[in-house]
């Protein structure tokens, strides 16, 4: 059994970022410049955005921190993403979700111009990387796909089966992984809360994708011998092994499905380090105006 190590390629992938960077503004250039907008105090947002911030400092992309008060009206959000919609000197931007109850997601989401749009959740976004034309892939499935390519794990014609179909995760790997370029060519099922024998689908499974938040939903019975499984699930669950009080749980029984696993990715340190470097990238990539 092979360890999906996260963290380890994320820390790669750090340097080649710093690389090009550096490659950037040695001729002169400005280096990429990413705005987030955060509102109000939700202490996962802060901390979400507090590691974004961090990580952005140390590969040397540039990145400012727009943040309102939980009562910001939706007008004045949406003036502030027309302004960073049109400003020369943003890259690329995100607004952190989730928002306060009343602001529409969806109306702040389709108001930002897909060309920054580094979150890949703008409909022109989802619409291009389903017909395969060059976009902004969200962080998640990004992060999967960058694991896949660098462990040179074979995708042509395996069966896999993807479980949940969020919109950020199940969907666009679902995608993804359908498309005719690696990795991807795989027939795939996806399970979700209605389907009937989970299990039967998943015994089926070469590769299984799991983003589900159930913890240990996945065991050792559900598996066949030598499948590849990514768990993408993360949820903190009260753990007096902590000091903390609290631990991190994937989707896996982790001790029963690494027994037969081919490879797998651990929780934490597998798929969770990769989706902020994937944002940073992202960045890159519209400071290099690749998406067009
Ligand atoms: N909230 C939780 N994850 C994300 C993310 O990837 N992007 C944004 N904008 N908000 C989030």
């Amino acid at each position: 059994m092979i360890l999906i190590d996260g963290r380890a390629t994320a820390k790669q992938i750090k340097l080649e970022i710093i690389e090009e960077i550096k490659q950037i503004t040695n001729k002169g250039g400005a280096p990429p410049h990413l705005a987030v907008v955060l509102v109000g105090n939700n202490s996962s947002s802060e901390t979400y955005v507090t590691n974004k911030i961090k990580i952005c400092k140390e590969v040397g992309v540039q990145c400012t921190l727009i943040h309102y008060e939980n009562s910001v009206t939706e007008s004045k959000l949406l003036a502030t993403v027309n302004d960073l919609n049109k400003d020369e000197n943003i890259d690329g931007f995100i607004i952190q979700l989730p928002l306060p109850k009343h602001i529409s997601e969806q109306k702040i989401i389709e108001s930002i111009s897909y060309k920054k749009d580094v979150d890949g959740f703008h409909p022109i976004n989802v619409g291009r990387m389903v017909i395969g034309l060059p976009c902004f892939v969200p962080a998640t499935p990004k992060g999967i796909f960058e694991l896949l390519k660098r462990y040179k794990i074979e995708t042509i014609g395996k069966h896999c089966v993807i479980l949940g179909r969020s919109n950020i995760v199940g969907k666009p790997i679902a995608n993804l992984l359908a498309q005719k370029t690696y990795p991807g060519n795989c027939t795939l099922t996806i399970c979700h809360n209605k389907t009937i024998n989970i299990k039967k689908h998943c015994l089926k499974a070469d590769i299984i994708v799991s983003a589900i938040g159930v913890p240990e939903f996945l065991k050792g019975d559900m598996v066949k011998y030598g499948a590849v499984v990514i768990d993408v699930g993360i949820t903190r669950v009260y753990s007096m092994k902590n000091k903390s009080g609290f631990q991190l749980k994937g989707d896996v029984l982790f001790e029963e499905v690494a027994q037969k696993c081919s490879y797998i990715s651990p929780v934490p340190g597998g798929v969770g380090p990769m989706t902020i470097i994937s944002l940073i990238q992202n960045t890159l990539l519209a400071r290099k105006k690749v998406i067009y």
